[in-house]
C-alpha cells in the first residue's frame, strides 16, 4: 500500500511555510489505518514488548492500537495537568515553541521493556522528552516508533543510540 497517497500535506498550516502532515486522511480509511498500525507493530512481534508509551495527542491514535497489536500495555504522556496521579514531568521543545509532558510516576515498573511510538519524529524534542521519563522510571527503550518522519528536520541526530523506525519519510 502506498501510505504516502493517504497523508494529506496541508500548506501554510498551523504557520506561513509549514506543508503539514495531515494523518487524519490516512486515519479514516479501514483499510490503511489497520494496514499502517500493522507494519508499524510487525518487527516487534515476539521481541517481549511489555508497554507501548505514547505521548498526546496524535501518540494516541497510533500507539494505543500499535500496543493492542503487541498484547503489551499501553501508557499515555500528557500535557500538564491532565493526569490525576503522582506524575514526572519534562520539558521539550516543540516544532513550533516549548511545552512539557507528565508520566504517571508508576506507570513503569523498572526493567519492562518498552516501545515508544509517536505519529511523527520532527525535530525529536517530544521523544526525547519521553525517552527521558520513561528511562528515569526505569523502562528500557527498545525501539521509537513513528508513522512519519521528517528526515529534513534531522530528529535522528540526537537519537543516535536508539532503534528508530519510521513508515514515511519526507
Ligand atoms: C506533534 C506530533 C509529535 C510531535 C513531533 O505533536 O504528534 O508528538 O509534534 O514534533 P517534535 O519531534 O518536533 O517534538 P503536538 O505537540 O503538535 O501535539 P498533538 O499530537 O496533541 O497535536
Amino acid at each position: 500500500m502506498d501510505f504516502k497517497e493517504n497523508i494529506r500535506v496541508v500548506t501554510d498550516f498551523p504557520e506561513k511555510g509549514i506543508r503539514f502532515k495531515d494523518i487524519t486522511t490516512l486515519l479514516k480509511d479501514g483499510i490503511c489505518f489497520h494496514q499502517a498500525i500493522d507494519a508499524l507493530a510487525e518487527p516487534f512481534q515476539g521481541q517481549g514488548i511489555e508497554l507501548v508509551v505514547g505521548p498526546e495527542a496524535r501518540g494516541f491514535v497510533i500507539g494505543a492500537p500499535v500496543a493492542y497489536a503487541l498484547k503489551a500495555g499501553f501508557v499515555p504522556v500528557r500535557k500538564p495537568g491532565k493526569l490525576p496521579a503522582e506524575t514526572l514531568k519534562h520539558e521539550y521543545n516543540l516544532e513550533y515553541g516549548k511545552d512539557s509532558l507528565e508520566i504517571h510516576k508508576d506507570a513503569i515498573i523498572p526493567g519492562q521493556k518498552v516501545l515508544i511510538v509517536d505519529d511523527l519524529l520532527a525535530t525529536g524534542g517530544t521523544v526525547q522528552a519521553t525517552i527521558s521519563m520513561v528511562e528515569a522510571l526505569g523502562g528500557v527503550v527498545v525501539g521509537l516508533v513513528f508513522l512519519i518522519e521528517l528526515s529534513y528536520l534531522e530528529g535522528r541526530k540526537n537519537l543516535k543510540n536508539y532503534n528508530i523506525t519510521s513508515l514515511l519519510k519526507y
